[in-house]
């Protein structure tokens, strides 16, 4: 357990359901010192997540996405290897222990929503991880999870999580830090 419970220092969490605001979901910020806590991380959210699950990465190039991906896949317990999908779109994951696949989608290239669109993605059987996929799934799903990295001058990484959408109103244990 060590190398997954070292590393989130919790700096702050806030719950902000907004009275009328139905979409408003949990904000969960932490700091990320390295790449292994990134994975940890992942590997904690991956075991969280279920078919239908939305996630949308967002941060620079060399961010932590497909580390962060790579985390969520051992999570999921899908066959790897999880790696930069520069090259193909989409590429999916099949469960080694019988749960959803990963799709994990790199939409960096993609022009439009509507070429996401065209990509046809299970997503309602699936966990779907997208890098670069902000503002590229709007409307895609009733809820999405984004998760947006900032790189700081020391190389750690601060990561705010956002739920949107019932599914991420509605069990907002899936955020909380353990
Ligand atoms: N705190 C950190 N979190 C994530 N990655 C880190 C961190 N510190 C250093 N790294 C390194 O940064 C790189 C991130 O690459 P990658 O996950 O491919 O980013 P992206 O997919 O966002 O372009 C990796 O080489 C990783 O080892
Ligand atoms: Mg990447």
């Amino acid at each position: 357990m060590g190398r997954l419970g070292r590393h989130d220092r919790l700096r702050d969490r806030h719950t902000d359901r907004a009275a009328g605001d139905a979409g408003a979901g949990v904000t969960l910020r932490i700091d990320v010192p390295d790449a292994d806590a990134m994975h940890g991380f992942g590997v904690r959210l991956g075991r969280a997540l279920r078919a239908g699950d939305l996630v949308v990465l967002t941060g620079p190039l060399g961010a932590g996405k497909t580390t962060l991906t790579r985390g969520i896949g051992e999570g999921l317990g899908v066959r790897g290897p999880v790696s930069s999908p520069t090259f193909v779109l989409a590429r999916t994951h099949p469960s080694l222990v019988d749960g959803p696949p990963l799709v994990h989608v790199d939409a960096y290239r993609l022009g439009s929503p509507a070429e996401l669109d065209d990509l046809d993605l299970d997503l309602e059987r699936s966990a779907v991880v997208v890098e670069w996929g902000a503002g590229m799934v709007d409307g895609m799903a009733e809820s999405v999870l984004e998760v947006r990295i900032d790189r700081r001058d020391d190389d750690t990484r601060h990561v705010e999580l956002e739920g949107t959408g019932p599914r991420w109103v509605d069990d907002q244990q899936v955020l909380a830090p353990r």
